[in-house]
């Protein structure tokens, strides 16, 4: 099994893909960040997972803003508390440590992969206290960027756009990077069908799942008049257990933090191949969407 550390800011996608990952991965620990909510909001969520998870993996807590400026959250998509919508269970489960930029050096190993799906606040951390920690794990999973349109901005995605000088750091450190951008998220997607077949499972986590894609589905349909959702996150998990359901191509990837309109864009250089940069991550164009949807509702209909 590939072992990972888990990056989140959850969020409802999060929440799916840490579901998903204990089923595919030894998920070694979580680390949480500031994004989709305030960082003891989404460090209270990642706990929660677990507990309705019933595992131990350890959630250790990070950064609660990014490198420069101040936190941004996705209040209009996941509410407030990061996780609208879903019924909570009392769990009395708290952080392993406040230290989870600690974490993620000490855990390091070459078998192991990092997926950061929230913004990169942590990881560029990492990286700034020991450049050559990219060296010392198997690689780096992320959800974020694009290689087209954004949607915190009309061209920057949010886990790039809520810390743009982490993602800078992060596309510039050498490291083994896997990119699923919003070009390959947005092929995998939540419908009402969805929300029916986990229903009719008639099991805890199930039950959760319909509820945060209900959730997603009410919220997309308030904001863009459709009753379906991109499942992001979770793709940046199959990309390390399942890499045959993705196609990436090696690309030069660098983040904009100067531009007005352009700041938290992944720039990918995508010109004819003489004249191309020199690549800096492999970059995911095409997902197998009807065999990804099916192992996530495995996962999410699987005995607890
Ligand atoms: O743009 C999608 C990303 O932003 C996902 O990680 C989602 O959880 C939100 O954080
Ligand atoms: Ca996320």
């Amino acid at each position: 099994m590939k072992r990972l550390i888990i990056d989140c800011d959850p969020g409802h996608d999060d929440a799916i893909a840490i579901i998903l990952a204990q089923r595919h991965a030894e998920v070694l620990g979580i680390t949480t960040v500031s994004g989709n909510a305030p960082l003891d909001a989404v460090t209270d969520n990642a706990l929660l997972v677990t507990a309705l998870l019933n595992v131990d993996t350890p959630v250790h807590v990070g950064a609660a803003r990014p490198l420069v400026g101040d936190p941004i959250h996705a209040a209009r998509v996941h509410g407030v508390n990061g996780l609208g919508g879903v019924d909570r269970i009392e769990h009395g489960r708290t952080p392993a440590s406040e230290d989870a930029v600690g974490f993620l050096l000490e855990a390091a190993a070459e078998d192991v992969w990092v997926v950061p799906i929230g913004p990169l606040t942590n990881i560029a951390l990492a990286i700034e206290r020991d450049p050559d920690w990219v060296h010392r794990i198997a690689g780096i999973s992320l959800m974020g960027g694009s290689v087209d349109s954004g949607n915190a901005t009309p061209k920057a995605e949010f886990n790039i756009f809520a810390d743009p000088e982490a993602a800078a750091k992060v596309f510039a450190s050498g490291a083994n990077i896997i990119m699923c951008g919003l070009n390959l998220t947005h092929q995998l997607r939540t419908t009402d069908s969805t929300v029916e077949r986990l229903r009719a499972m008639d099991r805890p986590l199930a039950t959760f799942a319909a509820q945060v894609f209900d959730h997603l589905h009410n919220r997309m349909e308030e904001l863009i008049g459709q009753r379906n959702a991109a499942l992001h996150d979770p793709c940046a998990v199959l990309a390390v257990t399942h890499p045959h359901l993705i196609d990436a191509e090696p690309r030069a990837v660098a983040v904009e933090t100067e531009g007005k309109l352009t700041r938290g864009m992944t720039v990918v250089d995508e010109r004819v191949t003489r004249r191309r940069g020199e690549p800096t991550a492999q970059v995911a164009y095409g997902i197998d969407a009807a065999a990804a949807m099916e192992l996530v509702l495995d996962a999410l209909g699987a005995d607890q």
